[in-house]
């Protein structure tokens, strides 16, 4: 018997956990922190990379950008447990804050982003979904074009990448949560927005062939 979605996507992740193709990420992280949710929801999010708490529990989102998708989730009716989420690189990029003598995150590097491409592009192609949520600039430059520009180009749908059938980028959460007073209320309800229009998306589509249900 052939095996099912969830037990190949098992497989994905702990063949992942033993990855070490990115020396710097695999000498800080704490452990690969591989997708979560339903490996068979029609309704995938990539994020950028884990940050520390994501790195401490090995679960993608779970640290204060996450507590914000959450919130934002419940707002559009939607459950973790009903979607995938992920994100583009797989481990914590750290840089040594000098002066605490602490590491605190950095962006992942152009390299790093490309090896992670060997997990990455088996995870989404495994789920075949019908949307994907890209939150992020990064995320965005990886999944629909290089050089993505956040300020014009999110809220809109790409029908033409190799990933999906209907990608949208939105802001990232972390980003939302930089801003202050009326800048944060007008980004996170853009976040609001764009989430619930992928929703629809997803409902709208249901049916088409290649679909499963959240
Ligand atoms: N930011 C991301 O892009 N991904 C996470 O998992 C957490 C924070």
């Amino acid at each position: 018997m052939s095996k099912s979605v969830k037990e190949q996507m098992q497989e994905m992740k702990e063949e992942s956990l033993s990855c070490e193709d990115c020396e710097k990420l695999v000498r800080t992280r704490t452990q690969v922190v591989f997708g979560a949710g339903n490996p068979e929801s029609s309704l995938v999010f990539v994020g950028e990379a884990p940050g520390e708490n994501e790195d401490i529990q090995g679960k993608p989102f779970v640290g204060r950008a996450g507590q914000l998708l959450d919130e934002i989730l419940k707002e559009t009716g939607l459950l973790r447990d009903e979607i995938w989420i992920t994100n583009i690189v797989k481990c914590r990029p750290t840089k040594l804050n000098e002066s605490t003598g602490r590491l605190s995150n950095r962006a992942p590097l152009v390299g790093e982003i490309k090896n992670c491409q060997k997990w990455l592009e088996p995870e989404l192609s495994l789920i075949d979904p019908t949307v994907i949520v890209c939150l992020g600039g990064p995320a965005s430059s990886a999944i629909i074009h290089k050089g993505f520009k956040m300020t014009q180009e999110r809220g809109q749908w790409f029908t033409d990448t190799i990933y999906a059938p209907f990608v949208i980028a939105a802001y990232h959460p972390a980003y939302v949560l930089r801003m202050h007073g009326a800048s944060f209320d007008k980004s996170r309800q853009l976040l609001v927005d764009d989430i619930a229009a992928a929703k629809q998306k997803a409902i709208d589509e249901k049916g088409q062939p290649k679909m499963t249900l959240f």
